[in-house]
């Protein structure tokens, strides 16, 4: 038989494929998710995320050296704020004193080469665990009111030497309302990165579960439709990252990420600013159930997960797998 294109050629043994192997995923692509809870020398396993602890500040630290040795650069802070600290219009996220400024202020001290990132975003701070402030009747987030504040938030977190602020809520309007505040502050240096496509997805559950919206609401599925995007949407994806390129985002980011892998080669095709995506906290569960079950393998399912997200056109990836996927790479070599 004369068959001139054998594309199994360039598989034929491990050092071919790795020659022709076009995409990698490195430690330094990675941003590891943390969670911070108040106190000193305390963890608490979370039971919907194996693996995935809360911290008090000082082992934040110690997190931070560890992640920097494997070759981590940048951790995603998320506080677990105490619910006698949380009300209507989540104020607590304006004080200069809480949690997570208090987080940003030990990490850059303690490391600061660590590429730092908030959320701006109130749901941490609400008893109804909604990103922003609801109108009186209680049914809808008020748009231009949590704009306001989030742009106060946001220059809270800069001031306490964040390098990123990460704003979180999909309102509309804040990337220019964040910069405008922070310019005027002239907080100049601070990048945003924006989560500009933000979808309502079920996938959230285990964070709602970690930071302890969930429990605010009373109820793992808190509707956030008003203001997260359709699932079913993909124009629309662009729309949004095309308005946060304009109000001045400096690098956009696509959540979640394996299921919205189009998503994220949409976006990467229309703009020109990195690209970040999430891989969630419910796609981290579903890999573990399932390898829990015996069903899929943990560390090979883990590794083509993040490859797929990288290959779809993300620069980096915020996964909860950062740490144990860098791990692997320094133990292999
Ligand atoms: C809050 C926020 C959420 C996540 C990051 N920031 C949850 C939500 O919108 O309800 C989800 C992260 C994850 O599921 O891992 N604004």
């Amino acid at each position: 038989m004369r068959i001139r294109q054998r594309p199994r050629r360039l598989r034929k043994d491990a050092s071919i494929r790795a020659l022709v192997r076009e995409n990698h995923v490195d430690a330094s692509d990675l941003i590891q998710p943390l969670f911070v809870i108040d106190g000193t020398g305390k963890t608490e396993a979370i039971d919907s995320m194996p693996g995935v602890e809360r911290l008090t500040i000082d082992k934040i630290c110690e997190k931070g050296q560890n992640l920097l040795e494997l070759g981590i650069r940048a951790v995603a802070l998320f506080p677990c704020v105490e619910s006698s600290l949380k009300d209507a219009e989540g104020s607590e996220s304006l004080n200069p004193q809480n949690l997570v400024i208090r987080s940003i202020r030990a990490l850059k001290s303690c490391c600061p080469e660590l590429s730092v990132i908030a959320d701006v975003a109130l749901d941490p701070y609400t008893t109804h665990g909604h990103d922003g402030i609801l109108n009186p009747e209680g049914t809808r987030v008020m748009n231009d009111r949590t704009v306001e504040t989030l742009a106060v938030m946001a220059r809270i977190l800069a001031e306490a030497g964040v390098d990123w602020v990460a704003p979180s809520d999909m309102m509309d309007g804040r990337i220019g309302a964040i910069r405008d505040g922070l310019d005027d502050a002239g907080l100049v240096n601070t990048s945003i990165l924006s989560y500009a496509v933000k979808y309502a997805s079920a996938y959230y559950g285990p964070f709602r579960d970690a930071v302890g919206s969930a429990r605010s609401a009373g109820t793992r599925l808190l509707d956030k439709s008003t203001y997260q995007m359709d699932p079913a949407n993909r124009r629309e994806a662009i729309r949004e990252s095309i308005l946060d390129v304009e109000q001045g985002a400096d690098a956009l980011m696509v959540k979640p990420a394996g299921p919205y892998l189009d998503i994220i080669r949409e976006v990467r095709n229309a703009t020109h600013l990195p690209l970040a995506a999430y891989q969630v906290s419910g796609e981290y569960a579903q890999i573990h159930a399932a390898a829990k079950m015996g069903w899929l393998d943990l560390i090979k399912t883990r590794d083509e997960s993040l490859l797929a997200i990288k290959r779809a056109g993300a620069d980096m990836i915020l996964t909860y797998f950062a740490e144990s996927y860098a791990s692997g790479l320094s133990q292999t070599g």
